[in-house]
C-alpha cells in the first residue's frame, strides 16, 4: 500500500478527477467523517474500496453527488441528478433534498435500472447524499458523476475524521493500491449521516435506518409528519451490525453516580463524563481514575467523539467508561455509535 495525505496546495482539482477517472481511490473530506471514494460507474474501482476496506461485498455504498451552485434552480437540479441513479424519486425526496443538502442527510431510493449491483450490495435500492465539505463539492461539480464512498476505516472500526486517521487505518495495508487522502481539515458533524429510507413509503413512511445528527424531528418539520416509521430488520446496512464502530479497549457506559470501587478494581480506568470532574478527582481522590471532561452539548460530542476514542484506544486503559447520554433526540446518533462501540469493544 502506498498512501499519502495532500493539502489543497498540493494537488489540483483537475488533477484529482483525473486520477479518479483513471481508477484511483480517494480519501475525501467530508462534514461528517472522511469518505473512501472511487467512481461510482467504475466497477474495477469499487472493487478496491471493498478489498482496501475488508468489507463484505453485500454491503451497499452510498453515492455521493455535487450540489447546485448559487443562482442555478435548486429543485430541478436534485431531479435531474436523483433520476440519475433512482427512479420514481418521490416529492418527500426533493423536499428534504432541498431543506437538508449538502449536508449529514442520505436518502434511500428506488434504484435506477443502470446502477450496479456492486453499488447496491444486490438490493433494488439506492442511497444517495450531498455531501457538505466546499473541497469535495467542488470535486464532485468538476468530475460530474458520483463518487461512491464508504467511511475510510477499515471494516467495522471506528471511522475517521482527519486525514491522519485515515493514513492511521490503510498505511499498512496489504493491498496494491494506491490512496492519495485529501487534507480537508476535521470534520464539522464527526459522525456519519442520518439515513433516511424513502423506497418503501407506501409502505412503511419515511424511516430512519441509521440516525445521525439531522434529527426526527428535522425530517418530520420538513415533510409536515408528526413522526416516522419503523425500522424494518430485513434491510441490509453495515452500521446496523451490533459490535461496529469497536475500540480495542474494553468500554463501558454507566451512571458515574453508580460508580463502586469494584467497577475499577486495580484496573489503569478512564472515565469520560458531563460531571465537574474537580469535584469527581476530590471524591476519588484515593484510586488512580483520569479523568475527562465532555461538554453537554451533542454537536460538540459528536465532533470530538471519534477522536477521543481513537486517542483514549492508545493510551492503554484497561477500561473506559463513559457516563450514561442525556435520553434526548438530539443524543440518538452519538447513543447509537456508542452503543455499538461498548458492545464491540475490547475483543480484538
Ligand atoms: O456520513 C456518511 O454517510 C459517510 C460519509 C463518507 O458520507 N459514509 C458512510 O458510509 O458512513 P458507510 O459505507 O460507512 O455507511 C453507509 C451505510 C451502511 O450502513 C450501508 O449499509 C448503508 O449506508 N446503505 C448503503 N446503501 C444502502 C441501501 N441501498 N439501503 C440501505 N442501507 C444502505
Ligand atoms: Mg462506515
Amino acid at each position: 500500500m502506498s498512501a499519502r495525505i495532500f493539502s489543497a496546495n498540493e494537488i489540483s482539482t483537475k488533477k484529482i478527477v483525473e486520477l479518479i477517472l483513471q481508477g484511483h481511490l480517494v480519501a475525501i473530506p467530508t462534514e461528517t467523517v472522511y469518505g473512501l471514494a472511487a467512481n461510482a460507474s467504475d466497477e474495477k474501482a469499487i472493487k478496491k474500496i471493498f478489498q482496501l476496506k475488508n468489507r463484505p461485498e453485500d454491503h451497499p455504498l452510498i453515492v455521493h453527488i455535487a450540489s447546485p451552485l448559487l443562482g442555478q434552480s435548486v429543485e430541478s437540479f436534485w431531479e435531474t441528478k436523483l433520476s440519475e441513479w433512482a427512479h420514481d424519486v418521490p416529492p418527500e425526496a426533493i423536499l428534504l433534498a432541498k431543506q437538508h443538502w449538502p449536508g449529514p442527510l442520505t436518502l434511500v431510493l428506488k434504484k435506477a435500472k443502470q446502477v450496479s449491483n456492486m453499488i447496491t450490495g444486490g438490493q433494488e435500492t439506492i442511497a444517495i447524499r450531498a455531501p457538505k465539505h466546499p473541497w469535495t463539492i467542488e470535486i464532485l461539480r468538476a468530475f460530474n458523476g458520483g463518487l461512491v464512498a464508504p467511511s475510510a476505516n477499515r471494516f467495522g472500526r471506528i471511522s475517521p475524521t482527519t486525514a491522519q486517521h485515515v493514513l492511521d487505518e490503510f498505511q499498512y495495508s496489504e493491498t496494491h493500491h494506491e490512496l492519495m487522502i485529501l487534507d480537508g481539515g476535521s470534520c464539522d458533524v464527526g459522525i456519519e449521516s442520518t439515513i433516511l429510507d424513502l423506497s418503501r413509503l407506501d409502505q412503511t413512511g419515511p424511516t430512519i435506518l441509521r440516525p445521525g445528527m439531522i434529527l426526527e424531528s428535522d425530517i418530520c418539520a420538513t415533510l409536515g409528519l408528526t413522526k416516522l416509521g419503523q425500522k424494518d430488520n430485513t434491510i441490509r446496512h453495515s452500521g446496523g451490525i451490533l459490535g461496529h464502530y469497536a475500540p480495542h479497549t474494553q468500554m463501558v457506559s454507566m451512571d458515574i453516580g453508580q460508580l463502586r470501587i469494584e467497577d475499577i478494581s486495580n484496573q489503569k480506568v478512564v472515565v469520560v463524563t458531563f460531571l465537574d470532574i474537580k469535584t469527581l478527582r476530590n471524591q476519588w481522590a484515593s484510586s488512580s481514575i483520569d479523568w475527562i471532561h465532555i461538554p453537554l452539548d451533542p454537536h460538540a460530542v459528536a465532533k470530538q467523539m471519534y477522536q477521543l476514542l481513537r486517542d483514549l484506544d492508545q493510551k492503554g486503559y484497561q477500561k473506559i467508561i463513559i457516563h450514561e447520554l442525556p435520553s434526548g433526540i438530539e443524543w440518538s446518533g452519538i447513543q447509537d455509535r456508542l452503543s455499538r462501540a461498548v458492545y464491540g469493544s475490547g475483543v480484538h
